[in-house]
């Protein structure tokens, strides 16, 4: 009955048997001990990934709790991927990870496992491949970085990369502070400590029920990290011993559980994105409409950047998810099950508010702002939507007409921002053709595009930009993103040209370009594809798989 039961096909069983119980003994287990439940851990440790370097503590603990437990835990390794060490994107590969992640549960003879994630893409890919995979699987994210600080002001990677990057091209730091800054951006162990991709996935796998709850938000170098893990090895013993798989958990109405965090905690655009795909897994359609509407009905109530004020470690001692969740528990499906056996409701039971931290975490009706966390745009530029996040935004640009000033690539936009003899004012709308998940290939995130700098040092912080890539989850400004379908297999997007109007009306949910419907369809029919495929292997692969943002990313083949 046990899948670990399952052997290599030689033809023949009982050889297959016979030899595994060869190379089993070289762990030092007594062959018996293989009938105990066999538990993989998905250990993605790399010093290419720099979020993931301190996981070796983490799979001592976590082997250890499933010792206790009765399993016997295998460490295995897959794809790991950095976001600032993997070029041209680490979204090119997420697809890659959960392939090889999927395929590595599946092969192996394992009965469940406990996958350990963290950085932006590494927790997406895994949650996909254990859906798609459905053994009983846990998650386990690394953590986040502690607090960095520079003279006084409490600093976050990567938006105070992005900031002081910001400060230094606009002259107002020298070369001799940007290098003081940054020294301490990236202070610790563990993943982003803002409200950026990772932190967002991490508190999403707690939503969904996938992870045990508070694991999301203990900083990577605590020790209860280590208690959590041990906790969770003990966990995936018992989840093997019941049966509870993946699919049991990650219902629909658990998807909207976890719609509801993001928006609560203003969570990462990138995490929209990665919702689709998992659910794509399990079948369930996302439609970015029920992001907008659970978007409009959740207050925002996490007040962490780069939305809010806070970061990871005031959000650990404010009591992290599950006070978020305990807060959000009126509109949560509470009867949903959880990998602690429990359903949410009975895991939300004996949470207490702190109200020593409630500039950290407000009380649902008492929010810090009403929601919108994350808002769906449609128009002739997007008929399959894009997004933008309005609390990143600036107020007085999310209802805007501006002339459309063109970049054709991220080359083309490389070689021309900063040109001073650029024709650009502070009210155009930047436009980035060509960087979506065909076009880049692998949609990176250049979203938040430049200010042009002649813009920048007369003081002009923020335009309305437009593309279909990403932009981080630790980005800000206003930004619309994911526009789909791409410009490179021939969305509207691509039709745009320099001097034409835009109107940007978020209130109304609409981004339409000012161009009549007879000039586009002309303008169609003149269109041909700019971008070249890659001639083979895996980008090739990905160029002619990939699906458009609004339905996740994810390859065509691996949707349930
Ligand atoms: Fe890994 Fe930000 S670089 S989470
Ligand atoms: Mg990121």
């Amino acid at each position: 009955m046990l899948k670990a039961q399952k052997v290599a096909a030689y033809g023949d069983e009982g050889f297959s048997r016979f030899l595994r119980k060869a190379f089993a003994r070289h762990l030092g287990h007594n062959p018996q001990d293989f009938d105990k439940p066999i538990i993989g851990i998905c250990n993605t440790r790399s010093e290419i990934n720099r979020c993931h370097t301190h996981f070796g503590p983490i799979v001592e603990a976590i082997k250890r709790g499933v010792l206790m437990a009765g399993g016997i835990p295998l460490e295995f390794p897959t794809i790991s991927l950095g976001e600032s060490f993997v070029s041209p994107t680490t979204m090119l590969y997420r697809n890659l990870a959960a392939m090889d992640t999927e395929e590595m549960i599946s092969a192996q003879p394992l009965d469940g496992v406990v996958l350990i994630g963290g950085c932006d893409k590494m927790t997406p890919a895994q949650l996909m491949a254990a859906a798609s995979a459905n053994i009983p699987a846990i998650m386990f994210t690394g953590g986040p970085m502690a607090n960095g600080e520079y003279e006084g002001r409490t600093l976050g990677a990567c938006s105070d990369c992005r900031y002081f990057w910001q400060e230094y091209r606009g002259g107002n730091i020298d070369e001799a502070e940007l290098e003081k800054i940054n020294e301490s951006l990236a202070p610790t162990a563990g993943h982003c400590m803002v409200m950026g991709t990772a932190s967002t996935m991490a508190v999403i796998c707690e939503a969904l029920g996938m992870m045990l709850p508070g694991a999301a938000a203990i900083p990577a170098t605590d020790n209860r990290r280590l208690a959590l893990a041990q906790e969770t090895g003990k966990q995936i013993v018992k989840l093997v011993e019941q049966n509870i798989r993946p699919a049991d958990i990650m219902t629909p109405r658990a998807f909207e559980n976890a719609i509801r965090m993001l928006m609560a905690v203003g969570g990462s655009t990138n995490a929209v994105i990665h919702l689709v795909a998992v659910a794509g897994r399990l079948g369930i359609e996302l439609p970015l409409e029920l992001f907008d509407q659970l978007g409009k009905e959740t207050p925002f109530i996490a007040n962490l950047r780069p939305a809010g004020k806070y970061q990871m470690e005031e959000f650990f001692h404010a009591g992290g998810a599950p006070a978020v969740m305990k807060e959000l528990e009126p509109v949560l499906h509470v009867d949903e099950l959880t990998v602690t056996g429990k359903t949410v409701g009975e895991n939300l039971q004996n949470v207490k508010i702190l109200e020593h931290y409630r500039d950290v975490i407000y009380p649902f009706d008492r929010p810090l702002y009403a929601g919108e966390g994350i808002a769906v745009l449609k128009g002739n530029l997007a008929p399959d939507g894009a997004i933008i996040k309005p609390r990143a935004a600036s107020e007085h640009l999310l209802k805007h007409k501006g002339r459309a000033i063109v970049f054709a690539s991220l080359e083309d936009m490389e070689q021309k921002v900063n040109d001073p003899t650029l024709d650009v004012r502070e009210d155009d709308v930047l436009i980035l053709q060509n960087a979506g998940p065909v076009g880049a290939p692998g949609m990176p995130e250049a979203g938040m595009i430049p200010i042009p700098k002649k813009l920048l040092t007369q003081g002009v912080r923020d335009m309305v930009r437009i593309s279909d890539c990403r932009m981080s989850g630790t980005a800000f400004g206003t930004v619309i993103l994911h526009v789909a379908p791409e410009a490179a297999i021939g969305g509207p997007l691509a039709l745009v040209r320099t001097g034409d109007w835009i109107e940007l009306d978020v209130k109304q949910r609409r981004l339409q370009l000012l161009v009549s419907d007879e000039e586009m369809d002309r303008r169609k029919k003149e269109w041909k594809p700019k971008v070249k495929k890659a001639e083979r292997g895996y980008i090739r692969l990905f160029q002619d798989h990939v699906l458009q943002a609004d339905k996740g990313c994810d390859f065509d083949f691996l949707r349930k």
